[in-house]
């Protein structure tokens, strides 16, 4: 879709500004709360994540509730024209009922359980764990789901981690024989009768466990996507106790960089995806790779709903948790809050809006300071930030028209990872997929980041770097995009497994060995001081000319209907094919057999963008660090130029008009950015 979304919240359809709000930690001082009023106004900010972790303030005994504070703090956010995402509390749960009904502590792989303390730690298959949440559920529903400043419902905090107690696997075991129906079929799906590990009894079936089982490959697979449908179907369960009382109020839960849950699956159950940022900016002399592989992770999101998202955390300033904190130089809380924007957000949110005073987040950075007053440099940041977002609020509900899509599968993740194959010591799957995505962004290409049951239509080119896990459907979907015009990228170590990580017989790239027309023979692992190398064909059809870099890992395959477009230069298999690509119907597939480093892959993509014609945000070059993508409505194109370079630059602009979306100015030819600096114009389309 490229033109505009209706508002995520009708109560509030502009680019939302705010943080995560507790001020159940103040209130012995009422003052501090009033004067959050004052400074939320000051800063800018139009909606508070409220009461995520309020479980023990709201309900202090079993079955006894305390609303009145909440009471006071909506009501003085409705009086002030501030709103709320009203959390469900079930990120952290009270002492009394950890007390009173351990089933709701988690129990490790080790099969531990857990005492009483931290957070993000409960059984979710525990049915007093989800009695006790839809309880109080229902009571903040019943009060507050009509409230005037209530907007949305935030569904606990960062769902994760996986629980073993007898509960979970008595449910881990009712999954499979809902999915396998015999032993037969699950001993068959896990290859098991390798190392004597047949099962002959449901009850001998355990979830993974350092010191029981864990080398079962296709067990491990299912155990994750246990933990995920157990995760979800929890948080569908949150949901239907709050939606009662007014199904209007769209719900979301705030996801992270976590690769535990098939992040998929939670698409059906929410109306609006959001997720949690902390890049460690300042690395370095420049934030080139991490403003890149942000941009993925925003891309990811955006692309689960293919609508805007939110960007629920992110912090004003530096985190505490991470190994070295550093602060956001000048420029960077706005460069790194419009790239939310960028790429499809509807917020720019923080946690948190006030640093709590004591326990392990007292230093973490927020919005006001332990000082408390509004005259530091973090709250001048904020603050800024919340009038360029109110200047430019005429993006929210707009498109993201990506053409290109990166194929990035959780369970594929999972798999690759745990093969046990030629190089164990990194595959780098995850660096390899940013590598890939990083090429795109250099050019100003916009990406959508989709899994192999996305529909493939919508796009010219797809990428599919290490598509280790490939099922027999996908392989066959990808044949069909290519036989229809588009174009394919895939990598070595490819098509190897099904979907139960069984091997795929008869030849790699299995389900993919049509559409690229090779055959993997072997594949090797290199050390890190090891190189190869790809040499280009003279007069390749790509039209690309040297020899690039090979690491890490080469394939040695043998084409079938492909044409050779390069030869590896060393090592007894020089001189055999290393890049290759196959035509088919309308189409083009192309492989990579080794691991190829940025700057072949800088060379190789913008050669593709040009073949498959796919338009750049600018159509112009950018200098190095510099990225550029859009948002549309179908009229208007609002334009984000980026500068993660580490330098000023100037930027041509490719002779169309545009006008620059803050000042109303009109941009001229080119623009120049400062370090750290971003624009956000607007064109006509
Ligand atoms: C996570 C949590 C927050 C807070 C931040 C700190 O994202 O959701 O409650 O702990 O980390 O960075
Ligand atoms: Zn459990």
């Amino acid at each position: 879709m490229t033109g505009k979304h209706s508002p995520i919240s009708s109560k509030l359809p502009v680019l939302m500004h705010g943080a995560d709000y507790n001020p159940e930690q103040w209130l012995h001082d009422p003052k501090v709360l009033e004067e959050d009023i004052r400074l939320m106004k000051l800063a800018g900010c139009n909606v508070m994540a409220i009461g995520i972790f309020s479980w023990a303030s709201l309900e202090p005994q079993e079955g006894v509730f305390s609303f009145e504070w909440m009471d006071q703090v909506l009501e003085r956010f409705a009086q002030n024209g501030i709103y709320a995402w009203l959390a469900t509390p079930s990120g952290a749960r009270p002492a009394w009922m950890s007390a009173q009904y351990p089933e709701v502590l988690r129990v490790g792989a080790n099969r531990v359980r857990n005492l009483h303390g931290m957070r993000h730690n409960h059984c979710y298959t525990s049915s007093v764990y989800r009695e006790k949440t839809a309880i109080i559920n229902g009571k903040l529903a019943e009060r507050y789901a009509k409230h005037p400043a209530v907007l949305g419902w935030h569904i606990s905090n960062e769902f994760g981690g996986d629980c073993h107690c007898g509960l979970c696997q008595d449910a881990f075991r009712s999954w499979l024989k809902k999915k396998y129906g015999t032993l037969e079929a699950l001993n068959a799906a896990w290859w098991t009768t390798f190392w004597a590990h047949t099962y002959t009894d449901w009850s001998q079936v355990e979830s993974p466990a350092p010191h029981g089982e864990n080398m079962v490959h296709g067990m491990n697979l299912d155990w994750r996507r246990f933990v995920t449908d157990q995760t979800v179907d929890f948080c569908r369960h949150e949901i239907e106790s709050v939606k009662k009382a007014n199904p209007e109020l769209p719900a979301t839960t705030n996801m992270h960089m976590i690769e535990g849950l098939d992040y998929r699956k939670f698409a059906d159950v929410l109306d609006v995806i959001s997720w949690d940022a902390y890049p460690t900016w300042h690395q370095g002399t420049n934030d080139i790779k991490l403003g890149a592989s942000i941009g993925f992770y925003h891309d990811l999101f955006r692309s689960i709903r293919k609508k805007p998202f939110l960007l629920m955390e992110s912090t004003p300033s530096l985190t505490n948790w991470q190994p070295v904190s550093k602060l956001k130089q000048p420029g960077m809380h706005r460069l790194s809050s419009l790239q939310a924007v960028a790429h499809g957000s509807d917020s720019v949110q923080y946690f948190q809006w006030r640093k709590s005073r004591g326990s392990s987040e007292k230093f973490h950075g927020a919005v006001v300071d332990h000082v408390g007053h509004e005259h530091t440099r973090v709250f001048r940041d904020v603050a800024e930030l919340g009038r360029s977002l109110a200047a430019i609020s005429e993006v929210t509900g707009t498109s993201t028209p990506a053409e290109t899509a990166i194929l990035f599968d959780w369970d594929n993740r999972w798999a690759v990872k745990n093969a046990q194959g030629p190089r164990n010591m990194g595959i780098h799957y995850e660096q390899t997929v940013l590598d890939h995505h990083q090429a795109f962004w250099e050019q100003g290409v916009p990406t959508d980041v989709i899994g192999s049951e996305d529909d493939f239509g919508p796009y010219k080119v797809i990428i599919a770097p290490m598509l280790y896990m490939c099922r027999e459907e996908t392989g066959r979907k990808l044949e069909r995009f290519v036989e229809n015009g588009g174009t394919l990228v895939a990598t070595y170590w490819s098509g190897i497994v099904d979907e139960h990580d069984l091997c795929h017989l008869g030849g790699f790239p299995g389900p993919l060995r049509k559409v690229l027309g090779i055959w993997a023979e072997e594949i090797e692992g290199l050390y890190e001081e090891d190189r190869n190398g790809l040499a280009l064909s003279p007069d390749n059809a790509l039209g690309l000319t040297g020899t690039f870099e090979a690491h890490e890992i080469c394939e040695l395959i043998h084409v079938e209907s492909a044409e050779v477009l390069g030869l590896y230069t060393d090592s007894f298999y020089a001189g055999r094919p290393a890049l290759t690509v196959n035509s088919l119907g309308q189409g083009r597939a192309y492989y990579m057999a080794a691991r190829l480093k940025a700057d072949f892959l800088s060379a190789f993509y913008q050669r593709i963008v040009e073949e498959a014609g796919l338009p750049r945000t600018l159509n112009t070059d950018l200098p190095r660090g510099v990225t550029a993508t859009w948002r549309t409505d179908g009229e208007t194109d609002y334009v984000f130029v980026m500068n993660f370079s580490g330098m000023e630059q100037q930027i041509p602009l490719d002779g169309r008009e545009y006008t620059d979306l803050e000042s109303g100015e009109p941009a001229g030819d080119s623009l120049s950015l400062p370090v750290h600096g971003i624009a956000v114009l607007k064109r006509e389309v």
